[in-house]
């Protein structure tokens, strides 16, 4: 009887242990690569974070801002039309999310044309990336605190 009573138990437990790990979707395999990738990517390769980061007077990043938007550490050579001397949050929290949802910033990084149809301002790169490029680096960047 004792027996019986504490495969009850074990058996309760284990399901339990099932409920709770599948609330807590963890980042399944496929999201956490494609995170992984985008992550190199914008900051390996295209250096988002040498105008989207802020930097300390020494020059060093602020890593509890990053890519949390930025005033930008220099300035054209020659007066240029449409310098912006800015760059947005482009982290989870950013403004641009809810008026240009995920799609909206895979076709800008595609593009290089942002919903309206236009481009940013320089100096931000104009960036014709192909799809699963995009994709990652959005993944990543939807990732940031
Ligand atoms: C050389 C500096 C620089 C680099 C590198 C850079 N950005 Fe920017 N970015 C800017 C500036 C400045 C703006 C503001 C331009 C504007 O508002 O038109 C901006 C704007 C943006 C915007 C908003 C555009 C809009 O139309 O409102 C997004 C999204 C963005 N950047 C994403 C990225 C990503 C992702 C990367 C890396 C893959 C990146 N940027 C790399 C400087 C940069």
């Amino acid at each position: 009887m004792v027996g019986m009573k504490l495969r009850t138990i074990l058996l309760a437990g284990l399901s339990l242990t099932a409920i709770l790990s599948w609330g807590q979707a963890p980042a399944s395999a496929p999201d956490a690569a494609k995170i992984a990738r985008g992550k190199y990517l914008a900051e390996e390769v295209a250096k988002c974070q040498d105008c989207h980061t802020p930097k300390t007077e020494k020059g060093d990043f602020i890593k509890s801002q990053w890519m949390k938007g930025s005033t930008l550490d220099f300035t054209p050579a020659a007066p240029m039309m449409g310098w912006h001397s800015k760059s947005p949050d482009i982290t989870s929290t950013s403004a641009l999310w809810p008026r240009w949802n995920v799609d909206g910033m895979v076709k800008f990084l595609e593009t290089g044309k942002n919903p309206r149809g236009n481009k940013a301002g320089p100096p931000m790169p104009t960036y014709t990336l192909n799809h699963d490029d995009a994709d990652a680096i959005v993944a990543y960047l939807k990732s940031l605190p």
